[in-house]
């Protein structure tokens, strides 16, 4: 997996109060960038989870590594965006083949910034490299799904070019 920089968009990000156990120091300086998600990240990827949604789910962030990231899992995407050993946010997304009729299309089902590294491009910068990973993989369509009060997931995604789509979500309580 390539690594793509935060460019001209970057702009002085504020460091977050330690989420890791102990994250190397980074110089303010050094470029934000997009890569695969690697086993040392994943403390940081939990405590920025647990931040923005308020509850931790170690297990199943263990069970999504295993199947999102891990070296050479086909189709499947775990990013993470970093300034230095500092996590400021990740994507995970994936192709889904012949879902409900649909040919392959990518599908971004996760993505969060750290707080104090919002509306600095990161987003962006994830969103695109994820694209670009797509691409490669021979789909032309991008999919995802959102909450209707998620009004800044919503934001950001009409901001990436993302429309509404044909497909409707159903749900119901099972007795
Ligand atoms: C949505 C999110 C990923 C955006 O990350 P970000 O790094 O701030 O995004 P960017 O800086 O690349 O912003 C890109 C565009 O998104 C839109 N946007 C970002 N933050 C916004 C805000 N607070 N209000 C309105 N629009 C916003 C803007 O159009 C922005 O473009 P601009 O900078 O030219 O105005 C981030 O706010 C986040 O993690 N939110 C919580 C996500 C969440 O709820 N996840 C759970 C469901 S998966």
């Amino acid at each position: 997996m390539s690594v793509t920089t935060l460019g001209s968009r970057s702009s002085p990000v504020r460091r977050r109060p330690a989420i890791a156990a102990a994250p190397a120091a980074a110089t303010p300086a050094e470029p934000v960038r997009a890569r695969a998600v690697r086993r040392g990240d994943l403390e940081q990827v939990i405590a920025l989870d647990a931040t923005v949604t308020g509850v931790e789910k170690r297990t199943y962030w263990q069970r999504v590594f295993r199947r999102y990231g891990q070296p050479g899992k086909e189709q499947r995407q775990f990013l993470v965006a970093v300034r230095g050993a500092d996590v400021l946010g990740f994507l995970i997304g994936e192709v889904r083949d012949w879902e409900f009729g649909s040919p392959p299309c990518g599908w971004i089902f996760a993505i969060d910034v750290d707080p104090a590294a919002r509306q600095s491009g990161t987003g962006t910068l994830l969103f695109d490299t994820a694209c670009a990973t797509f691409r490669r993989w021979g789909v032309d369509k991008l999919r995802t799904l959102l909450s209707r009060e998620n009004t800044l997931i919503l934001s950001f995604f009409r901001s990436q070019g993302m429309m509404a789509g044909p497909l409707i979500p159903l749900e119901m309580d099972l007795p």
